[in-house]
């Protein structure tokens, strides 16, 4: 045997291989020398033991509470996996069989969200670790037209206007029922999904599932803004949980809705393989900000204030005035939404090398007053629209919370 590194060995094997060279080489010295550098290299192994891997820290059993005056899932930081999952109710649903379904729904929610089995759950050890799991519900216009009639239908729940850049496919749109389930990890939001749909089978069928990734949970620090598959840094300016601006343009509080919201579910196609063709100058342009640290072109940090009026040695604005920020920025402070999406992928077809995109999700209290100008503004001129297209459409009503024991949706079902 040669006295050559084994950098395959464990660290003790490592040491104890040391230990008997060490040995050899001091055979000729005296013992306290020798046992002098033999503690010298046991420090060197311990010290890189310390610079090793830090100790494991593991998410699993994180809750956020399902109960409370709002629902969870709105406000929550985004967890790393979404499921978003539009459900038709059957022909025969009346309002008390919807009733029932909520009730059941919210039971299944409430347990699983705090790490215990759903009722008759089929695999009760895949609900140990809930993952910061929160199950969130939205009401298209149907289910609360048959709930309580017309006039509780708020004016903007529905379809949205139509606008140009649209190219809505009937498979990503629309739903009476939505269930948008969120969690750390992703085998813990598929036993929740199908732990719901079970529960809900006899009373709707699926109308579309749409699955959205962000970066997992703790390869980067928590706060984070997201990045989209562009690589461009997406939710810097956003509405914060805890201010007052969401308690204004956020929750609701007309009617039934008060502590609810109103939800935008969009999927938008990103053009990635015509993105590729656009120089890196080319792709900060479009939105208005740096790709490296997200901050406007007229700035150096992420949330430095944007100078729309500086220009160039050449006269032209730094940040055009067609690009993506400039253009759904509203001078109107109530034109502002919650942005919350997820990137989505999907098998790419024919010659293209990739299918995916953006579920663009935000809340808002009202819809019409403030998403549709925002989107209005956006589908007249953005510099972005070069390379995305909206695909799908969808938009609910998300009821305030429940307390325990109750159900979501009782305001109007109870
Ligand atoms: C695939 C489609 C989209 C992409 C890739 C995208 C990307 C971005 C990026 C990179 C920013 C700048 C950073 C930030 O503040 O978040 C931004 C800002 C923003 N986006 Fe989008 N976005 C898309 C669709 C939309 C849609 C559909 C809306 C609403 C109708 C929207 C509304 C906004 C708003 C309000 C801002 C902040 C503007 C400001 O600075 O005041 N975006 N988006």
């Amino acid at each position: 045997m040669t006295g050559a590194r084994d950098d395959t060995a464990p660290p003790a094997r490592v040491l104890s291989r040391r230990r008997l060279l060490l040995g050899g080489a001091a055979a000729g010295l005296g013992a306290a020398t020798a046992l002098g550098a033999e503690r010298a290299v046991a420090a060197i192994v311990d010290a890189g033991a310390t610079t090793g891997p830090a100790p494991e820290q593991l998410h699993g059993a994180e809750t956020i509470p399902f109960h409370g005056a709002h629902q969870a899932g709105v406000t929550t930081a985004p967890q790393a996996h979404a499921r978003f999952i539009a459900l038709t109710l059957r022909d025969d649903v009346d309002r008390s069989a919807l009733a029932r379904l909520m009730r059941l729904l919210s039971d299944d929610a409430s347990r699983l969200t705090a790490g215990t089995a759903a009722l008759a759950d089929s695999e009760p050890e895949l609900a140990a670790l809930p993952s910061r799991l929160t199950v969130t519900f939205g009401f298209g216009p149907r289910l609360v037209r048959i709930a309580a009639g017309e006039s509780a239908v708020p004016s903007w729940l529905g379809p949205l206007p139509a606008f140009g850049i649209d190219r809505l496919e009937e498979r990503w749109s629309d739903g009476d029922l939505l269930l948008q389930i969120g969690a750390d990890d992703g085998v813990t939001v598929s036993h929740a999904a199908r732990m719901l749909l079970k529960d809900a089978r006899s009373f709707a069928t699926v109308r579309w599932v749409q699955d959205g990734f962000r970066r997992s949970r703790g390869s980067e620090r928590s706060g984070t803004t997201m990045r989209n598959l562009f690589g461009q840094i997406d939710g810097t300016v956003n509405l914060r949980e805890g201010s007052a601006d969401v308690d204004r343009l956020v929750w609701s509080g007309e009617g039934w809705l008060a502590g609810g919201t109103g939800m935008v579910v969009r999927r938008i196609a990103m053009n990635l393989d015509t993105w590729d063709r656009l120089d890196r100058g080319g792709r900060e342009q479009s939105v208005g900000r740096t790709l490296d640290t997200g901050a406007p072109l007229t700035g150096t940090r992420e949330h430095d204030e944007p100078d729309f009026a500086a220009t160039s040695a050449a006269g032209f604005p730094v940040i055009p005035e067609f690009s993506h920020m400039r253009r759904a920025r509203s001078d109107d402070p109530d034109e502002r939404i919650l942005r919350r999406g997820y990137n989505y992928e999907q098998a790419p077809s024919g010659d293209e090398v990739s299918d995916a995109g953006l579920l663009f999700v935000s809340y808002q209290a009202d819809v019409s007053a403030q998403f549709v100008p925002i989107q209005r503004r956006l589908d007249e001129l953005d510099l972005l629209n070069e390379w995305t297209t909206p695909i799908g459409s969808a938009v609910f009503a998300v009821p305030p919370g429940c307390a325990e024991g109750g159900f979501v949706g009782e305001g109007i079902l109870s």
